[in-house]
C-alpha cells in the first residue's frame, strides 16, 4: 500500500532512533510534516537534516516525555505553528533492566514514567486539539513483553501491558469524535535497544520466532502507518503485534 500523508501533521516521540526514527523518516517521506521529539537535541537535529536533505519536511522538539507539562507545551507550540496534531505516535520507550529481588525503586519509576505516564502524557496533551478538529489517530508503541511476561523486565511488562489498558480505555472515549487509538506489539526488533543481546541470545531466540528472523524498525513503522492511514478509520482500541509469529493470540 502506497500511503500519502500530504498535509498531515505527525508527531513521533522517541524519533532520534531505532523504531521511531525509521517511522518518522517514512512518514515524511510519504508528504507528513514531521515533529521529532525525544532529549536529545542534537540527535533529533541530524535526523530532521536527513528528512530534508530527501526533500521531507520536520520540526525537532526536545523533550523528556514523563513532564505533562512539557508534553502540553510541545503539542501547543506544535498546534500554534502547523494549525493541528494529526497522528501521535508514543513511541519513545526505555529499559532498566533487573531481576525483582534486585530491582530498585528508582529503576521501577524510571520506566513506569517514560514508558507508560510518558503514553499518558502523550495522550492528554493531544486530546484537545484532535477532539476540536475531530479526528485523529494515535498509535502506542508497547511489546509483546506486556502480553508475555518476561524475567528481568517487571517494570518494562508492567508499563508495556498498562499499554493496553491505557489504550482501549481511551480508545473508547475518543471514538465519538472520530479518533482512533490503537497500540502495536512488537517483538524483537533490531535496535539499539536490542544491540546489547549477545549473539547466543539472539540464535535462542530465533528459535521462538516462526519467520526465523529479528524484525527491523520499517517491519514496525508499516504497520504504525497503516494505522495513521484514513484507510483504517474503522479499528480502534486494539492491538497488533509485529513479531515474527512469536506470540499468537
Ligand atoms: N527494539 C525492540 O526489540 C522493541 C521491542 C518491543 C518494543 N519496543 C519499543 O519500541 C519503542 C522504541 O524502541 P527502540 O528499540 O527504537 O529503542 P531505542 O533505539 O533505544 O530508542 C528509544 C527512543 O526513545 C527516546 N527516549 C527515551 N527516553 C525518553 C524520554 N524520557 N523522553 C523522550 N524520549 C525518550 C530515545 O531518545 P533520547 O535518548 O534522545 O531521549 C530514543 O529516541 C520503545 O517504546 C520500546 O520499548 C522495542
Amino acid at each position: 500500500m502506497k500511503f500519502d500523508f500530504t498535509h498531515k501533521v505527525v508527531l513521533v516521540t522517541g524519533a532520534s532512533k531505532g523504531i521511531g526514527k525509521e517511522t518518522a523518516k517514512r512518514f515524511a517521506a510519504a508528504g507528513a510534516l514531521t515533529c521529532l521529539v525525544s532529549r536529545s537535541e542534537e540527535a533529533l537535529k541530524t535526523v530532521a537534516d536527513e528528512i530534508r536533505s530527501s526533500g521531507g519536511q520536520a520540526d525537532v522538539y526536545a523533550l523528556d516525555v514523563s513532564s505533562l507539562a512539557g508534553f502540553t507545551e510541545v503539542v501547543t507550540q506544535v498546534v500554534k505553528t502547523h494549525g493541528s496534531v494529526d497522528i501521535l505516535v508514543n513511541n519513545a520507550g526505555v529499559t532498566k533492566d533487573n531481576l525483582i529481588m534486585r530491582m530498585k525503586e528508582e529503576d521501577w519509576d524510571k520506566v513506569i514514567n517514560v514508558n507508560l505516564k510518558g503514553i499518558f502524557n502523550g495522550i492528554k496533551a493531544v486530546t484537545r486539539p484532535m477532539m476540536k478538529a475531530k479526528h485523529g489517530r494515535i498509535i502506542n508503541i508497547s511489546s509483546v513483553v506486556g502480553l508475555m511476561g518476561n524475567a528481568g523486565q517487571c517494570n518494562y511488562a508492567a508499563a508495556k501491558a498498562g499499554i493496553f489498558g491505557l489504550t482501549k480505555a481511551v480508545a473508547r472515549e475518543l471514538a465519538s469524535r472520530s479518533i482512533t487509538v490503537n497500540a502495536v506489539a512488537p517483538g524483537y526488533i533490531q535496535t539499539e535497544m536490542t544491540e546489547i543481546l549477545n549473539e547466543n541470545v539472539k540464535q535462542e531466540l530465533m528459535k521462538n520466532i516462526p519467520l526465523g528472523r529479528l524484525g527491523t524498525p520499517e517491519d514496525v513503522a508499516h504497520l504504525v502507518m497503516f494505522l495513521a492511514s484514513d484507510e483504517a478509520a474503522y479499528i480502534t482500541g486494539q492491538t497488533y503485534n509485529v513479531d515474527g509469529g512469536m506470540v499468537m493470540q
